[in-house]
């Protein structure tokens, strides 16, 4: 379970957002939906241990993130949580295969990558490089690589974000799919995606809103 309690995130003295407590359930899947601006792609960054909130307290599976040492922090999200970026964070020069085996690097086994790729639709593409492919088919890389580490936790910055509807209908129902039996929080600003989806947390209603301070 995460627990996100009395959390508070401050930026350069220049935004403040309070965020209403959450928890998120293991095995469950969780839409996030709310304004930009309103503090989304930060709760996922604190969740992740990226960055640090101000007060407040995020506990994965009874285990304080916050007082963990950064070290600690990247240990754990290597090892637990499988992120998908807002912007991907491909290296478009690199075929689909090599952009999934740098994780090798960080001591993943990446062997169920073609299983993983397969289940995508995306496995003839494995030799391609990413950067001849259109943009359903790099987020489903992104995807298959926040898979292929096995994580507990999935966490989605907008999969969809880039994507006309039916397509990114077709990446939510994948990744929901991939995602069985794991906690997923993604963001999506579209509201038809829902149903796809355990839970919808509309994050107007989480942050006690933003304050300018
Ligand atoms: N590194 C930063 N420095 C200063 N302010 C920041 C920083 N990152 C985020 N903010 C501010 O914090 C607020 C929340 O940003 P965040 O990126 O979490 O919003 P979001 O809900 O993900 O929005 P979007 O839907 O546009 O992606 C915004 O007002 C943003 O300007
Ligand atoms: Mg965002």
């Amino acid at each position: 379970m995460i627990c996100v309690t009395g959390v508070s995130k401050h930026f350069r003295n220049e935004t403040a957002i309070d965020y209403k407590d959450i928890a998120f359930d293991d095995g469950k899947t969780y839409m996030l939906l709310g304004a930009s601006g309103c503090g989304k792609s930060t709760l996922l960054n604190m969740i992740a241990g990226i960055l640090s909130p101000e007060s407040g307290v995020i506990e994965i599976n009874g285990e304080n993130m916050t007082t963990k040492s950064q070290k600690q922090k990247d240990k754990f999200r290597i090892e637990k949580i499988g992120y998908i970026f807002q912007d991907f964070k491909l290296i478009p020069e690199m075929t689909v295969m090599d952009n999934i085996n740098i994780l090798r690097l960080e001591g993943v086994d990446t062997s169920s990558a073609d299983e993983i790729l397969e289940r995508l639709n995306i496995l003839d593409k494995k030799n391609k490089k990413v950067k001849h492919l259109s943009g359903g088919e790099r987020q489903r890389v992104a995807i298959a690589r926040a898979i292929v580490k096995k994580p507990e936790i999935i966490l989605a910055d907008e999969p969809t974000g880039n994507l006309n509807f039916a397509i990114g209908e077709e990446v939510i129902k994948a990744l929901v799919e991939i995602s069985k039996g794991k906690t997923l929080i993604a963001v999506t600003h579209d509201e038809r995606l829902s149903k796809y989806f355990d839970y919808v947390i509309d994050m107007n209603e989480m942050t006690g809103g933003r304050r300018d301070v």
